[in-house]
C-alpha cells in the first residue's frame, strides 16, 4: 500500500468528527489526495448497516449481531474505499475504525478481544492505520456536545461509556507508536495545531 491510512477514534461528541474534517480540508488544501470518511458508513452498504446499528428502535440488536454488523459495514468500506484509494497513493482519513470496536464492544461489552482482533484481520485484510488519533475529553463534557437525539449507543449507561474511555486509554498505552493522545483545547484551533503537527511527521 502506498498511500497512509489515519483513523480518528474518541467518545461521542468528544471533537473527533470537528477535528477530522478540519485535518481533511487542510491536506487537500495543501495538495494532498485525500478521502474522508466515517464507520460504520462510507459505502451505501455501510451507511444502511449504520442506520441499523444506531436506531434506538433496535432494542433487542445482541452483543454479537451488534460486533458483526460493525465487523460487516467495516470490510464492505475496505474493500469498496480504502483498499483502491491507498493502492493509488491515498491518505485515507476515516472517522473511526477496528479500535472503535476494540473499545466499544470489547472493553464495553465483555467481548473477547482476541476474538474481535481475529474477526478484525478477516474484515479489513489486515489492513492497520498508520497513525490514529485519539481525542481524549471528559467524557460529562463529551455528552453535553451532543446536540441532538441520542442514538442507540449513546443511550447506554454512563458507566458504559467510561469504560470504552478507559480501552482505549489501554490501547493507546499497548501502542505509543500508532496511536497518539490528544485532549481538546477550548481552541478547536489550536487543538487542530497539535493533530497537524503530528501528522506533518507522518506525511513528510
Ligand atoms: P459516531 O457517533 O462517531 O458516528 O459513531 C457511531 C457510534 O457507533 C458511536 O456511538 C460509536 C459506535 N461504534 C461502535 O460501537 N463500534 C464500532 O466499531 C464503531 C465504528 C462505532
Amino acid at each position: 500500500m502506498k498511500g497512509k491510512f489515519i483513523t480518528f477514534e474518541g467518545s461521542e461528541g468528544c471533537g473527533k468528527s470537528t477535528q477530522s474534517r478540519l485535518l481533511y480540508l487542510h491536506l487537500k488544501k495543501q495538495g494532498f489526495p485525500v478521502v474522508y470518511l466515517r464507520e460504520p458508513g462510507g459505502t451505501k452498504v455501510s451507511e444502511k448497516i449504520r442506520n441499523m446499528l444506531l436506531d434506538p428502535g433496535n432494542k433487542s440488536l445482541t452483543a454479537e449481531c451488534e460486533l458483526l454488523l460493525y465487523m460487516a459495514s467495516r470490510s464492505q468500506v475496505v474493500s469498496e474505499v480504502i483498499e483502491p484509494a491507498l493502492k493509488k497513493g491515498k491518505v485515507v482519513i476515516s472517522d473511526r475504525f477496528l479500535d472503535s470496536t476494540l473499545a466499544y464492544q470489547g472493553y464495553g461489552l465483555g467481548i473477547d478481544l482476541g476474538f474481535i482482533k481475529q474477526v478484525g484481520r478477516f474484515s479489513t485484510h489486515g489492513l492497520k492505520p498508520d497513525l490514529t488519533i485519539f481525542l481524549d475529553t471528559p467524557l460529562r463534557q463529551c455528552f453535553k456536545a451532543i446536540g441532538r437525539a441520542r442514538d442507540r449507543i449513546e443511550r447506554r449507561k454512563f458507566s458504559y461509556h467510561q469504560k470504552v474511555r478507559r480501552g482505549y486509554l489501554t490501547l493507546a498505552q499497548k501502542e505509543p507508536g500508532r496511536f497518539k493522545i490528544i485532549r481538546l483545547e477550548r481552541d478547536k484551533h489550536n487543538t487542530q495545531e497539535k493533530i497537524r503537527a503530528i501528522v506533518s511527521q507522518l506525511l513528510k
